[in-house]
């Protein structure tokens, strides 16, 4: 079973949707690590409370991305990480990562990608007007969400209701990225 580690830079609810799915024996990996570029998010805790390991380090302590990425792949070596799967983690992969780990990175983002990529992508198709969004799993390359795609479902969006619309993406995330994991995974 592949030994993974999610990095999350918020409340972590994708994370806690794999950790379960791994627990029920739906999902064949192990979670050895959460990854956070911010201590107080609400992550580390869920991490905690499950008891798994977390390195929860500020880039902006480091002197460039470089020896920040350098600081984490230390510590996913160590682990012997197979697999980075991003869950919510606000933040560009950067060469040290992607060099150590090819085509071994995956990310869900809440959009149907190629629309609607980087930050706020819920707001954005809200602004846009679409009828219709969705979610996205793909593995990640140099670029902003623009990896090879994995995966995807579509989500009506709730007219005029940004909360609602979120919770049905959160939904179909947590849905989606389980499945996604469970069929790399048992190939
Ligand atoms: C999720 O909706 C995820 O798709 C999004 O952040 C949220 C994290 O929620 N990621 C991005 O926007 C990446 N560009 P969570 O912390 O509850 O899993």
């Amino acid at each position: 079973t592949p030994k993974f580690a999610v990095f999350a830079s918020g409340s972590g609810s994708n994370f806690q949707a794999i950790h379960d799915a791994v627990k029920a024996g739906k999902v064949p990996g192990q979670a050895v690590l959460v990854v956070t570029d911010k201590p107080d998010a609400f992550v580390v805790e869920r991490a905690k409370k499950v008891g798994i390991k977390t390195l929860a380090i500020k880039p902006s302590s480091f002197s460039s991305k470089q020896a920040y990425e350098q600081a984490v792949l230390d510590k996913l070596s160590e682990l012997k990480v197979e697999w980075i799967i991003l869950a919510g983690y606000m933040r560009l992969i950067g060469d040290v990562l992607l060099g150590a780990y090819p085509n071994r990175i995956i990310n869900i983002h809440p959009s149907l990608l190629p629309s609607f990529p980087g930050k706020d992508a819920i707001g954005q198709a809200m602004e846009h007007g679409v009828k219709v969004t969705g979610v996205t799993v793909h593995y990640v390359d140099a670029g902003m969400d623009t990896g090879p795609i994995l995966a995807q479902a579509a989500v009506e969006v709730v007219s005029g209701n940004r909360e609602k619309t979120e919770e049905r993406i959160h939904a179909v995330e947590h849905e989606l990225y389980t499945k996604t994991l469970q069929q790399l995974w048992s190939r």
